[in-house]
């Protein structure tokens, strides 16, 4: 695999990188992305009936139940080359802000710190009523079937149904992540988007921020309509192939 010799240096000498992450880079770990035509999440379920305040109120244990399904596909999965290489590359510059879109804590278990989880986690439960953090019983590392209903636990402050830690549709997103990676993006010099359709405000202003700031912005996706603007470079391909062989090119030592 070849890139171009400006975009290595360019990777090389970065004063502050960011990486925006989204489904796509935990794809080769097994885990589903939301809008991929056959296999997207998105594609197989209603987000309405599962991912929305509504949803939860009217449903409880079907929407209980999907999310930890997906948790306990997570606790299976292992992080992919790609999160690795995202771990070294925190290593190689000066300063690296990690921003992701993802719900699994796959970042984490490469050797990422002080990940920006832009949309909540599988893995922090809250109550519905009080907010109150729920701590979850280690899972058996047994898938659960996709689909089975599940009463959701109760809060052990004041009795409320316990909700999934995610940001829901018609939910705001975390206030100090979200300034944070804003702040992030406009302060970097060089942006990685991996791995996400960027259809999704307020996250998808991320790589906007930088661009309009003078980064420079590099897309890592198999799809090639990921390219957004003219300044933009694409790295066509899947990020657990490109982005080791990124650092590879960049890096050599
Ligand atoms: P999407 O499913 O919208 O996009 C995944 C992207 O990953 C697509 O552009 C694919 O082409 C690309 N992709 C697939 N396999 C890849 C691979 N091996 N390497 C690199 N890229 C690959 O997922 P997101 O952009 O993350 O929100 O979606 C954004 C948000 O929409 C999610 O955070 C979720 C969803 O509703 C919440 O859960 C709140």
């Amino acid at each position: 695999m070849t890139f171009d010799q400006d975009l290595l240096t360019q990777l090389r000498d970065a004063r502050h990188g960011v990486v925006f992450t989204g489904a796509g880079v935990s794809a080769e770990s097994g885990i589903a992305t939301f809008r991929d035509a056959l296999s997207g999440l998105w594609s197989r379920f209603d987000p309405m009936q599962l991912a929305t305040p509504e949803a939860f109120a009217a449903d409880p244990e079907l929407v209980w139940g999907w999310y930890e399904s997906r948790r306990r596909q997570v606790l299976c999965s292992s992080p992919n080359p790609g999160h690795i290489a995202i771990a070294e590359l925190a290593k190689r510059l000066p300063q690296l802000t990690l921003v992701t879109q993802n719900v699994d804590d796959l970042h984490e278990r490469a050797g990422s710190r002080d990940v920006l989880h832009l949309h909540g986690s599988l893995h922090y439960p809250r109550c519905s009523r009080c907010a109150a953090p729920f701590e979850l019983a280690p899972a058996p590392r047994v898938e659960a079937t996709e689909g089975r209903r599940l009463a959701p636990p109760r809060c052990l402050q004041c009795g409320g149904a316990v909700r999934p830690g995610i940001v829901w549709f018609g939910e705001s997103l975390p206030v100090a992540a979200l300034e944070t990676a804003f702040a992030a993006a406009a302060d970097c010099d060089l942006l990685l988007s991996v791995g996400t359709s960027g259809v999704v405000y307020p996250a998808a202003q991320v790589p906007e921020i930088a661009l309009h700031n003078g980064a420079t912005v590099v897309h890592v996706n198999p799809d090639p309509q990921a390219l957004g603007g003219t300044d933009e470079w694409l790295l066509a391909g899947a990020a657990g192939e490109i982005l080791p062989a990124l650092l590879q090119a960049a890096f050599q030592d």
